[in-house]
This record gives C-alpha cells, structure tokens and sequence, in this order.
C-alpha cells in the first residue's frame, strides 16, 4: 500500500502564529496541511475562511487539505481555489446537489472530497463514487478538536474500503477526530490511507511535533 498520508488539523495550532506552525509541521514530517473552515452555522463553532488560507499558502508547498464545515458551500468554491486550496472536502449534509458542488470543485481544479459525520450512512458515496478524489470518515462530531474516537466508525472505514477497492479507483480514505498513537493504528489497519490529528500532533509544543507525527504511523 502507499505511504499513509499525515495531515495535522491546524485547529490546535496557536493561531496567533500559523504561519510559523505550518512551517513547522511540513519540516516536522506532515504530508498534507489539514485546514477546518467552521461557520458557526453548520458546525457550533467559528474558525476561518479563504483570506487567511491565502496568507498560510507561501509557508508550505505541502497540499492543503481543506475541510469545509460550512452551509452552503457552492458560493465560496472560487475564493478557496484562489487561496490556494489542493483538496476541498464537503459535508452532503450543506446543499442539495452534492454531485453540482463536486463537479463545481474539480472545475477550479481540485480535488473534490465528501466528509460522512458519524451517523452518515456510506450509502451517499455510492452515487458518487467514479466523481471523488477522497473520503473523509468524522469519527467525531464535527466541530471542536480534543473529542474521543466514536468506535463505531472502525466499521465504516472498513465498509468503505470494500467499496473504494471494488471500485478500482484511486480514492484516498481519510479518518479525522480523536485520532492518536492508539486509535491511528487500527483505523490504518481498517484501510485508511490517510490519517488528521489536530490535538495528537500540536501537543507537548513544537519541539514534539516530529515525534507526534512519527507515533501516528503504524
Ligand atoms: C473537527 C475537525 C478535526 C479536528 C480534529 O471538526 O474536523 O479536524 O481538528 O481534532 P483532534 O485530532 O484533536 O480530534
Ligand atoms: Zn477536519
């Protein structure tokens, strides 16, 4: 299988200096640069949007792996591509025409991802399997960094590695929340190829940041 990809949620960074924290984490050994764009509205929570992204592109040539927990969606497609977005991953729950937004992604070409929430059935994947870049298992309530792992979402990866492997298409399986030494292994084993830890990798400062990395590889 292909090298697991790390992609550490900024959300636990200090915020007061991203830039300098993503320098850090591309040297400490990240592949991708998890970004949660949170509205307050579709998530309980406020974080950022396309300005900032645009300021934290010239610190990383790493992609960025942005996580939209925003309703809609579709009017903002444009601003995050010109901010330097690599993958844009939405949530099916944030418009109507999940099929329009993915095409609407890979036109400003990126990459298109769906985030399925702990109790979002992998039944909404299935029409949109041959459109779809990646998959992003919620195996917390999105919203906050810090929650515990929902076990039960070991099982959907596993469903969903069945579908992606029967579909002959090279999808990458992402898990994110509550993600660490411990959980990070067995969501491996269950066939992610992709792992985001936000808590897990900014803690202990960043002088730990290389080894959080390194304990989230099996
Ligand atoms: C939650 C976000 C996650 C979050 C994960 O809504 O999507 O990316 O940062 O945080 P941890 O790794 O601390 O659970
Ligand atoms: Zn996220």
């Amino acid at each position: 299988m292909a090298k697991l990809l790390i992609s550490p949620s900024i959300l636990s960074a200090d915020f007061s200096e991203l830039g300098a924290e993503i320098r850090r984490i591309d040297e400490a050994g990240a592949d991708m640069i998890h970004i949660d764009v949170m509205d307050g509205h579709f998530v309980p929570n406020l974080t950022f949007g396309p300005p900032v992204i645009e300021k934290l592109r010239r610190h990383t040539d790493k992609p960025f792996d942005v996580h939209l927990m925003i309703a809609p969606v579709d009017p903002f497609i444009d601003d995050f591509a010109k901010a330097g977005a690599n993958i844009l991953t939405v949530h099916p729950e944030a418009g109507p025409h999940l099929h329009r937004t993915i095409q609407a992604i890979h036109a400003r070409g990126m990459k298109a991802g769906v985030a399925l929430n702990p109790a979002t059935p992998v039944d909404v994947i299935k029409p949109v399997i041959g459109d779809i870049d990646l998959i992003l298992v919620m195996s917390v309530n999105p919203g906050f960094g810090g929650q515990s792992f929902i076990e039960s979402q070991i099982s959907k990866i596993e469903a969903l590695r069945a579908m992606i492997d029967q579909s002959g298409r090279d999808i990458i399986l992402e898990v994110d929340g509550g993600l660490n030494a411990e959980t990070a292994p067995r969501a491996t084993a269950a066939g992610v190829t992709a792992i985001v830890a936000g808590s897990a990798v900014f803690k202990g400062g960043p002088e730990h940041y290389a080894n959080n990395i390194a304990a989230l590889r099996p």
